[in-house]
């Protein structure tokens, strides 16, 4: 099999495309949820008189936009010329909460929904500290929504997703939720305005093969479960993903951006039948892959809004990626200044 690797786009190539993402117009639309941290000294506990149990004391709480939330607040973070994020949360707590963490990011919350029918998904994530300074994460409590999404939300988010596609060039869907807002006549919705010419780009925990004619980005194990192949990808070669990731765009009729954690990732371009792989750099520990998806995702789709080739995506994806996978104990997100700062770092001295 023929495929090009790009280990490298050059210091003026970024520096450059990371200015034009600026003049980006995208769209997010999908699940949010809001991650909530509680910070718990044990120290401090004493022991309840009406159970056996020692309470969490939390001597610290913080929050952030979580799921299609973090792939706002990235994209936020690089300040393109439009950004629209579309959802549905509740009309509870946790949706206001939400709101009022997005705005601090910069994100605009005019295309939010809200509904009395929706819960908004919450993941509250309590840590424990004792003597020592290890910390150790409690099984998470979370609030999700577990009915279907009503016809009249639907209604509601396909109008405004007519609207905001007038306005952008580039559509990132982030389907996530058992019950969330991508629901089938969304997906309908989001396929017919990939096929009149918008780039749609996305990401899917579960349903990744259920999409079509839209830009997939899944990562190794998800596209391997759509495919319903049985196979540990960490195994299999570059040349043996590629393969799998060309099939997977022949059936799906268009590009395929299959992530590979620290290998990187690789791109099939259905139109030309090139061919990529773009590896990433090792980084020494401690490392927090939580979000690194997210940050790929925001980093790429700016970059392809703003005109660049695929694989040049691909690049800035992994760069942005590189960024957030240092920044432990929090999702985190990319800015344009650390991105730079982390290529000159890691990329240019090779
Ligand atoms: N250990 C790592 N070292 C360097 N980069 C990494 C590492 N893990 C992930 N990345 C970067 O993040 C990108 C996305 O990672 P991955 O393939 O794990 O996606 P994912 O499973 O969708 O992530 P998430 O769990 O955040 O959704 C990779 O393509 C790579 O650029
Ligand atoms: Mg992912």
């Amino acid at each position: 099999m023929v495929y090009e690797i790009v280990k490298d786009i050059g210091h003026e190539r970024v520096v450059e495309l990371l200015h034009w993402l600026r003049k980006s117009k995208i769209a997010v639309i999908g699940d949010v949820a809001l991650d909530i941290y509680w910070r718990a000294d044990m120290k401090k506990s004493e022991l309840s008189r009406e159970t056996p149990h020692f309470p969490l004391p939390v001597v610290e709480e913080w929050m952030s936009p979580g799921a299609a939330g973090n792939v706002a607040a990235n994209i936020a973070a690089l300040k393109p010329e439009k950004f629209f994020l579309l959802s549905i949360i509740g009309k509870d707590w946790r949706g206001d909460l939400f709101i009022k963490e997005a705005e601090k990011r910069g994100i605009i919350t005019d295309f939010l929904i809200r509904s009395d029918k929706v819960v908004t998904n919450a993941y509250c994530k309590p840590l424990r500290r004792g003597i020592s300074d290890v910390e150790y994460e409690d099984p998470r409590i979370d609030f999700e929504n577990f009915s279907l999404i009503g016809r009249e939300e639907e209604d509601k988010l396909i109008k405004l997703l007519e609207k905001a596609a007038e306005e952008v060039d580039i559509l990132c869907v982030i389907d996530q939720m058992r019950f969330g807002c991508i629901t089938p006549r969304i997906r309908e919705k989001i396929e017919k305005l990939s096929k009149n010419g918008l780039t749609v780009i996305v990401d899917s925990r579960e349903r990744i093969g259920c999409f079509t004619d839209v830009i997939l980005k899944p990562n190794d194990i998800e596209m391997f479960k759509a495919l319903g192949i049985q196979k540990e990808p960490s195994k299999l070669s570059i040349e043996e993903l590629l393969e799998f990731a060309e099939t997977f765009s022949m059936q799906k009729g268009n590009d395929v951006c299959v992530t590979l954690g620290d290998r990187g990732a690789v791109y099939v371009e259905k139109a030309t039948g090139k061919k990529y792989y773009v590896p990433t750099v090792n980084l020494a520990p401690p490392l927090d892959i939580c979000g690194a998806g997210d940050a790929f995702l925001s980093v790429f789709s700016l970059v392809l809004g703003a005109g660049a080739q695929k694989y040049e995506a691909v690049f800035m994806g992994n760069l942005g990626a590189s960024v957030v996978v240092k920044k432990i104990g929090t999702t985190g997100v990319a800015t344009s200044e650390e991105i730079i700062t982390n290529y000159r770092k890691h990329w240019a001295k090779n």
